[in-house]
């Protein structure tokens, strides 16, 4: 296995893994890390050729990932749509908003992205346990990526707090799921004990491999906007791995010369669950913790992100901004997306989308202005969250008229 060299996004060290074991965190600081990976001898026009001769996913773009040892655990993940939509108000067409439907991928959410790469660097370090905390998705993701890999797999939740679609995914896929009473905040903090006790991987957005995968993501909306980064990115944000994975992404696009100019990212949390909006939004140096998360999108319920750090710097150095929007806001632009544009989003997706139209109607796009909004997990994974208003009315009789007169009354 080659040789990969990290580098901690607070102290700045550089740690090399001779191939053997990942340290997921700064052996000096103690903070996380990211893959620094050699691009100096790659360029876009020599890639360009090798990338369109692969299928879309996140293998695709193979020579800018640090595995390359052959072997992956992969479901075919990535190659989601960029859809067109029209829901930043009606009739202003000169800017032009996308979603990246990231509920395409192969358990339904964008962390399969990351789990491919991570649990491919999994096999390749020999190891048989894998372990993560999670608000549900990560938990799905591993879950599968594991069973395909045939590595056991553990994952602590917060008692009650996790959509059952994505409870019944890590259930089935024959993952330990070990409920805790506490907070997502409390299940990462013990995964990260725990792993070191337990010999068991941590395949949480803390593993650099993690966000590896997911910066593909930014390479994909590049090529499907036609070899150009957007203006804007507005994606939701929990621990803050995904908006941190794009901005990566976009860095090394540039570093190879494939754009010149890099998008400005926005942040999306919930009210009840800001600390990053927060800290960005009172230009804070730390963010500071909120105890008891709440929100009803549960995939974002974090009071204290383990990437705050990397998340916080992306958006500063890219010029952009932090929002924090209130359920009812978020709920209703779930339940836009899914009426008007055919797109069934969980909760915590709609958070991305619902941030870009408070934004459009504020008045920030320009002119011409693409907007990219990741809709980052199927509607299917929470539909307590999708049928929390619905009455169930009475069954009819099954004849012709009863079917006739119930649809005449009206739903
Ligand atoms: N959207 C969805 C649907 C998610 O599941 C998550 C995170 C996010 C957005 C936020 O992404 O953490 O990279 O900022 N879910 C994690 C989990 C925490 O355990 O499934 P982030």
């Amino acid at each position: 296995m080659g040789e990969v060299e990290f580098e901690c996004v607070r102290c700045g060290s550089r740690i090399r893994s001779g191939g053997d074991e990942d340290s997921v965190v700064c052996t000096r600081c103690g903070d996380g890390l990211q893959v620094l990976p050699d691009l100096s001898s790659l360029s876009y026009d020599l890639v360009k050729r090798r990338w369109r001769s692969r299928p879309m996913g996140v293998w695709r773009y193979r020579e800018m990932l640090p595995l390359n040892g052959g072997g992956e655990v992969t479901m075919n993940e990535g190659g989601t749509a960029l859809l067109r939509v029209s829901v930043l108000g009606g009739s202003d067409l000169s800017v032009q908003a996308f979603v990246k439907n990231e509920g395409q991928n192969p358990t339904g959410s964008f962390k399969d992205r990351g789990m491919t790469v991570g649990v491919t660097r999994a096999k390749a370090l020999d190891r048989r346990r894998v372990i993560c905390a999670s608000t549900g998705n990560t938990a799905a993701s591993l879950a599968a990526y594991a069973a395909r890999a045939g590595l056991a797999c553990l994952v602590l939740v917060p008692a009650g707090g996790i959509a059952r679609g994505k409870l019944a995914q890590a259930i089935f896929h024959g993952a330990h799921v070990l409920r805790i009473r506490g907070s997502f905040d409390d299940a990462m903090r013990l995964v990260v004990e725990a792993s070191k006790r337990l010999d068991a991987y941590v395949l949480n957005s803390i593993n650099p491999f993690r966000i590896e995968g997911q910066k593909t993501a930014a390479f994909e909306v590049f090529e499907q906007l036609g070899g150009q980064a957007p203006e804007w990115i507005v994606c939701p944000v929990g621990n803050g791995g995904n908006l941190a994975a794009y901005w990566k992404g976009f860095q090394e696009l540039k570093a190879i010369r494939a754009i010149d100019r890099m998008p400005r990212l926005v942040g999306v949390q919930a009210e009840g669950a800001a600390p990053i909006a927060d800290a960005v939004r009172r230009n804070l140096e730390e963010i500071v913790p909120v105890p008891t998360p709440s929100t009803v999108a549960s995939a974002i319920r974090i009071g204290n992100p383990a990437n705050w750090r990397k998340t916080v710097r992306a958006i500063r150095e890219s010029e952009g901004l932090a929002l924090k929007l209130p359920d009812e806001e978020i709920l209703h632009v779930q339940e836009l997306l899914a009426r008007r544009e055919g797109i069934f989003v969980e909760p915590a997706s709609a958070a991305g989308v619902a941030g870009a139209i408070r934004l459009a109607n504020e008045g920030t796009f320009e002119k011409g202005d693409r907007v990219m909004c990741v809709c980052t997990g199927h509607g299917l994974k929470d539909p307590e969250a999708a049928l929390r208003s619905y009455i169930e009315t009475p069954a009819v009789e099954p004849t012709l008229d009863a079917v006739v007169a119930a649809v005449e009354a009206g739903p």
